[in-house]
């Protein structure tokens, strides 16, 4: 019997009167790619923390690598990658030199850290660059570096928090190119955390945390299926009427969401000439699409995720602009 990668049990995490972890429970299997998705102030970052021996928890338990994360810290510590939220390579040394110091932390035997930094420079496209100082590369090639930077003691499991914040769309796939790689070449485990919907489509499970709590969890694909239904989304001439009209003439729940009335039915086509012909409001536009995540958020939370973050857009706006300056830790 192999043990999982991670293993969380009832893990919760209260800073005074925020109860930022309230109690989730998740095994995550050797080789998966396993992400945290939910909008901001979800608790995905605490929950990482609490796994990276980071911090401690209020009371559950955490196993990584089979090993405790509280009265095993040192083993955990061995055993794990870690590229963080914020960036926290140094801007003054090279990408080599960067390199360089984290395989001394980690006590990587000095003669095989060449051929271990040659390899992980390559397979983020930065070894022509290995000689550059960090302050002169892009916000992406960071990330690539520190991704690299994560790799180089040879961890068995990688966490990845947001590692593609505040990228362009570009460099965020290419991004997902070196992880999807790894995930091949090296027998290695992925944690990683994002916001974004697109993104969680490439994980083989996702559980969605929203308000310290995992609401679901389970491939994209059955995620989705389990919405069973498709999207329609009508801008109208009076949005209030619409949904009124939804809700006493088809029984259906219809939300505000991004600026449009949405709601779901099994069969999102057929429905749409019964809308004009009998919701009695002015339909501007419609647009049937099937679901996505973003439906399976909404189903089981009620918003968007985007809808979500607008509560605490500026924390993150605050948190992109540091990150484009350069980080700070
Ligand atoms: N050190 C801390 N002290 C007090 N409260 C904290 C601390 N760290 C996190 N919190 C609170 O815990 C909650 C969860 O925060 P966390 O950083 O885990 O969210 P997140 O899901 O990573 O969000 P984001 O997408 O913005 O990174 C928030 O309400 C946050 O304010
Ligand atoms: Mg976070």
């Amino acid at each position: 019997m192999t043990i999982p990668a991670i293993e969380v049990r009832d893990l919760k995490k209260s800073f005074g009167d925020v109860e930022a972890v309230r109690g989730v429970s998740f095994e995550v299997a050797t080789g998966e790619v396993f992400g945290f998705l939910g909008p901001n102030g979800a608790g995905k970052t605490t929950t990482i923390n609490m796994l990276c021996t980071l911090a401690r928890p209020t009371s559950g338990a955490a196993y990584v690598a089979g090993h405790d994360s509280v009265s095993e810290r040192d083993d955990v510590r061995r055993n794990i990658g870690l590229v963080f939220q914020d960036q926290t390579l140094d801007g003054y040394m090279t990408a080599e030199q960067n390199l360089r110091l984290h395989a001394e932390l980690y006590g990587v035997e000095s003669a095989l850290v060449p051929a271990r930094m040659e390899q992980v420079l390559r397979m983020v496209g930065l070894w022509e660059r290995k000689d550059g100082g960090v302050m002169t590369f892009s916000g992406g090639m960071r990330r690539r570096l520190e991704i690299a930077r994560g790799l180089m003691h040879s961890p068995r499991v990688l966490f990845l928090d947001e590692p593609t914040i505040g990228l362009d769309p570009q460099t965020r796939s290419s991004i997902w190119r070196y992880i999807r790689e790894l995930k091949e070449r090296e027998e290695i485990t992925i944690f990683m955390t994002t916001h974004y919907m697109d993104e969680a489509e490439f994980c083989d499970r996702i559980a969605i945390m929203d308000n310290g709590l995992i609401v679901a969890l389970d491939t994209p694909e059955a995620l989705k299926a389990e919405v069973g239904a498709d999207r329609v989304r009508i801008q109208t001439e009076d949005d209030d009427a619409a949904i009124a009209a939804l809700a006493e003439r088809f029984e259906l729940e219809a939300t505000l969401s991004e600026g449009a009335v949405t709601f779901f039915v099994p069969s999102g086509e057929e429905f749409v000439p019964r809308l004009f012909a009998e919701l009695g409001v002015g339909i501007r536009s419609v647009s049937v699409s099937r679901p996505t995540l973003d439906d399976v958020f909404m189903s089981y939370t009620g918003s968007t995720i985007r809808d979500a973050e607008e509560n605490t857009a500026t924390a993150r706006n605050r948190r992109v602009m540091q990150v484009m300056a350069g980080g700070r830790r």
